[in-house]
């Protein structure tokens, strides 16, 4: 492995790393060396991905957490800080919209749970871990959408959350670059986790065929979101911090004229 790649000696919190992006991720990480501590509500996908960074040789701890409850998540920093003495990268993976419905019909408490989950986590998480960061000069990545960048019908207070995700990795990055710790967040197009095939499934959804609009012509896999992740914890990105990179596949563009070469 290139050595500016490495994550050797160094501890990640993924939020969500039990599943789908988040577990992809975790075993990045840990495959570059990191020890790894995934947090989410449920016990057993956590468990799982515990085996799994094990089996890979790292150390590893499963934290039963909702992302959204304040105190649950300075416990999970407070969790991961004494049981593997220090924090190098944050993971600001949890995250998903509840249903869609248009903005005219939609329950406030439906806005605020999407705000809540998309937003406020991040910010919650970041704070907690921000005095544990500029110990060990980390950095922090933040899993935005591309409906933060384009908007996404049907899901307002997802896509306005994302958004806000990016504009908080911005603020983020300026005041916390002087102390060393980086901010950056990275915007998922269409991608085939578990859970995203079991929907698609489920009402029909021919994602092959959608994904014929993406330049490149396919959905994306959780691994190519990791890649970038990967990327942007590693001193190889030392000198980019406060950027918002969508892993979606290329730019769609509109046009009178289809030009494919
Ligand atoms: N898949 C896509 O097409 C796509 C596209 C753009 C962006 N993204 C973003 O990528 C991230 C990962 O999503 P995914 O697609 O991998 O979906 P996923 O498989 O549903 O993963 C979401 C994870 O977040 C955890 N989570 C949800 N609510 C939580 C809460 N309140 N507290 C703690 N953990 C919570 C879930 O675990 P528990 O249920 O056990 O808590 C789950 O492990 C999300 O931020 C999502 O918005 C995904």
């Amino acid at each position: 492995m290139f050595e500016e790649f490495a994550l050797a000696g160094r501890v990640a919190i993924v939020t969500g790393g039990g599943t789908g992006i988040g577990r992809a991720i975790a075993l990045l990480l840990a495959r570059r060396g990191a020890d790894i501590a995934v947090a989410g509500r449920k016990r057993a996908p956590l468990d799982t991905v515990v085996t799994e960074v094990e089996a890979l040789g790292r150390r590893a701890l499963a934290v039963e957490a909702d992302v959204c409850d304040l105190g649950a998540v300075q416990a999970l920093v407070e969790a991961v800080a004494q049981t593997f003495g220090r924090i190098d990268m944050l993971v600001n993976n949890a995250g998903g919209a509840h249903g869609h419905v248009g903005i005219a019909r939609m329950d406030p408490a439906k806005w605020d749970r999407d705000v809540a989950l998309n937003l406020n986590a991040a910010m919650y998480a970041s704070q907690a871990a921000f005095p544990h960061l500029r110990r060990t000069r980390g950095c922090i990545v933040n899993v935005s959408s591309v409906a933060g960048m384009h908007g996404t019908q049907g899901v307002a207070a997802y896509s306005a959350a994302k958004a806000g995700v990016q504009m908080f990795t911005r603020v983020a990055a300026a005041e916390w670059g002087p102390a060393g710790v980086r901010v950056n967040a990275v915007a998922p197009g269409m991608t085939a986790t578990e859970k995203a095939r079991a929907g698609w499934e489920k009402v029909g959804f021919d994602a092959d065929g959608a994904a014929q609009v993406f330049p490149l012509r396919r959905y994306g896999l959780p691994e190519d979101v990791a890649q970038l992740v990967g990327f942007l914890v590693s001193d190889a990105a030392g000198y980019i911090t406060g950027e918002a990179i969508a892993v979606a596949g290329g730019p769609v563009l509109g046009g009178m004229v289809k030009i494919e070469d």
